[in-house]
């Protein structure tokens, strides 16, 4: 499984690609807004700091607008990834961006119907809203397995990039269902390392190691 970083500041992304955690980035304008930088001076610094897949979004509602703005988001640099809504304007967008071979990643998708109708617009991402599903007592998780499902019987090359990533268990769920990609914010990810009993048996080393009187070095 690929790992996103779902977010726009530049610190906590290159903390976590030194580790190497870092496949792509995906932003969105509720992240540029919270990272309070301009969009195409973020982009072009993630970019430059990540060799994967980094999506930056539209905000136009019709098509024409949108590859437009796709078109100069992707001028950044080769790795962006142009992120569009799943409606029939996005889906233009997608056709005509994804044609002249620009990666693009179609996003807010909460059905099945919509993934198989943007994986026949060219996508190269589908991003399902985990976490915003689950919000208004809808299952995910069920969404994703729908997707792969879907995918696998006509073999779309569309990759599934489980979006809207709110628990650890969002991660190993999706994982085990087979969605290509996920992309959670950088807490989220640090989570994936914890677990109390490690903690506690850490714990329990130290002191006896102290016991011992040794030192290693
Ligand atoms: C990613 O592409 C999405 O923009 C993001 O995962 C949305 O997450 P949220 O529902 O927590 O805002």
């Amino acid at each position: 499984m690929k790992f996103f970083v779902d977010t726009a500041e530049i610190d906590a992304i290159a903390e976590l690609n030194e580790l190497g955690m870092v496949d792509g980035v995906t932003t969105n304008p509720s992240l540029i807004l919270k990272s309070g930088r301009n969009i195409l001076e973020v982009t072009k610094e993630i970019c430059d700091l990540v060799e994967g897949p980094v999506s930056a979004e539209v905000v136009s509602l019709k098509a024409d607008e949108m590859i437009t703005e796709g078109r100069k988001l992707a001028e950044i640099a080769p790795n962006v990834t142009v992120k569009v809504p799943l409606t029939w304007d996005g889906l233009k967008a997608c056709k005509v961006l994804s044609g002249e071979g620009k990666m693009v990643n179609v996003t807010l998708c909460f059905s099945a119907n919509q993934a198989l109708i943007a994986a026949k617009a060219g996508a190269t991402f589908i991003s399902p809203f985990i976490g915003r599903l689950d919000d208004v007592n809808l299952d995910g998780m069920e969404l994703i397995a729908d997707i792969r499902e879907i995918y696998d019987n006509y073999g779309f090359e569309t990759q599934i990039l489980a979006a809207s990533i709110r628990t650890v268990n969002h991660v190993s769920d999706a994982a085990k269902i087979g969605a290509d990609v996920m992309t959670a914010p950088p807490a989220v990810i640090r989570k994936l390392a914890e677990h109390p009993l490690t903690d506690k048996g850490l714990a329990a080393f130290v002191a006896d190691w102290e016991k011992t009187g040794q030192t290693i070095l």
